[in-house]
């Protein structure tokens, strides 16, 4: 049997997405809207190509549609902002999202700039950030909205549900760690986001009752960080060095936190992989889906 602390990222993703999958079609049956996201791929960096392709398919299974702009790593910034601009004025796309890192060339700023925010299903243009800090409605970044649903899903039956507990995030990007620190506070957390300059980032963290890291650094957070109890949620996905005599050159997926070593002392945890990994496409999946409802003026059934 599984160790009931180990929560499931997968299993929540999978029932996300085939309750997705039940609204798409009613969303078909009763309007005629086909939710559509717009993915846009600078170059052939081998990473990005699956995360799309694999975004793509996602949708495809959702009953949504996928269209793929595939663009030379040459591009320059005025195509893909002739593109954005396309698709910012394209009825069918209700979503769209252009993969970062771009090459050297472009300007992200620029693009995620160019983006109608209506349709930054990322949720990286400045009025969404704007939005989200301000108490808004705008589109919330993937990965965080997939941590606070496993959070809530943990927490929820909690008297008072997150509100009032101390939480620490690791890490300040403008992907994970700042949209994250919002979504806390706007649940009523007490929050701290600790960086690489934090003084006593052990200390720090052992105070906290919800450990959200994201910092990109394999195992970097250590079992005797994490106060009794505490709730953790690992981001990271880091592929590190795990020879065998039979592989040497084998590899294995870890997260920011030190999992083994944490388990016996959070209430719950979330894996490496099979945690937040496969919530950020489902969140993907639900974001568009948002996105396409307030585009039509459509309200959503559960
Ligand atoms: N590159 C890595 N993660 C992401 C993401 O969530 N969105 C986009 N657009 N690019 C990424």
């Amino acid at each position: 049997m599984t160790n009931p602390k180990i929560i499931d990222g997968k299993a929540f993703a999978e029932n996300l997405r085939a309750r997705l999958a039940r609204q798409v079609a009613a969303l078909r049956a009763e309007h005629g809207l086909v939710p559509g996201l717009a993915a846009v791929l600078v170059g052939n960096d081998p990473a990005s190509e699956v995360y799309v392709r694999s975004k793509a398919r996602a949708m495809r299974a959702a009953g949504m549609n996928s269209f793929e702009y595939r663009l030379a790593a040459r591009t320059d910034e005025a195509a893909l902002l002739d593109l954005v601009q396309r698709l910012n004025g394209d009825p069918a796309v209700h979503g769209i999202l252009v993969q970062l890192p771009l090459p050297k060339q472009i300007r992200e700023a620029a693009v995620i700039d160019a983006l109608d925010p209506a349709k930054d299903v990322d949720g990286f243009h400045v009025v969404n950030a704007g939005r989200l800090s301000t108490g808004g409605q705008g589109m919330i970044p993937c990965t965080p909205l997939g941590c606070l649903m496993l959070l809530k899903d943990r927490l929820g039956d909690r008297d008072g549900g997150l509100a009032g507990m101390r939480a620490i995030v690791l890490g300040r990007s403008n992907i994970v760690g700042k949209p994250m620190a919002q979504l806390l506070i706007r649940e009523s957390c007490t929050v701290t986001v600790a960086h690489s300059k934090t003084r006593d980032l052990a200390a720090e963290c052992r105070r906290a009752e919800i450990v959200v890291a994201a910092v990109g650094k394999p195992e970097m957070v250590k079992g005797d960080w994490i106060g009794e109890g505490a709730v953790v949620i690992d981001v990271g996905i880091n592929r590190i060095p795990a020879p065998t005599a039979e592989n040497p050159g084998r590899t294995r997926l870890v997260g920011d936190v030190a999992f083994a070593e944490a388990l016996p002392r959070a209430s719950a945890i979330t894996p490496v992989p099979g945690g937040i990994g496969p919530m950020t496409i489902a969140c993907l999946l639900a974001n568009t889906l948002t996105a396409a409802c307030r585009q039509r003026g459509v309200t959503l059934r559960d």
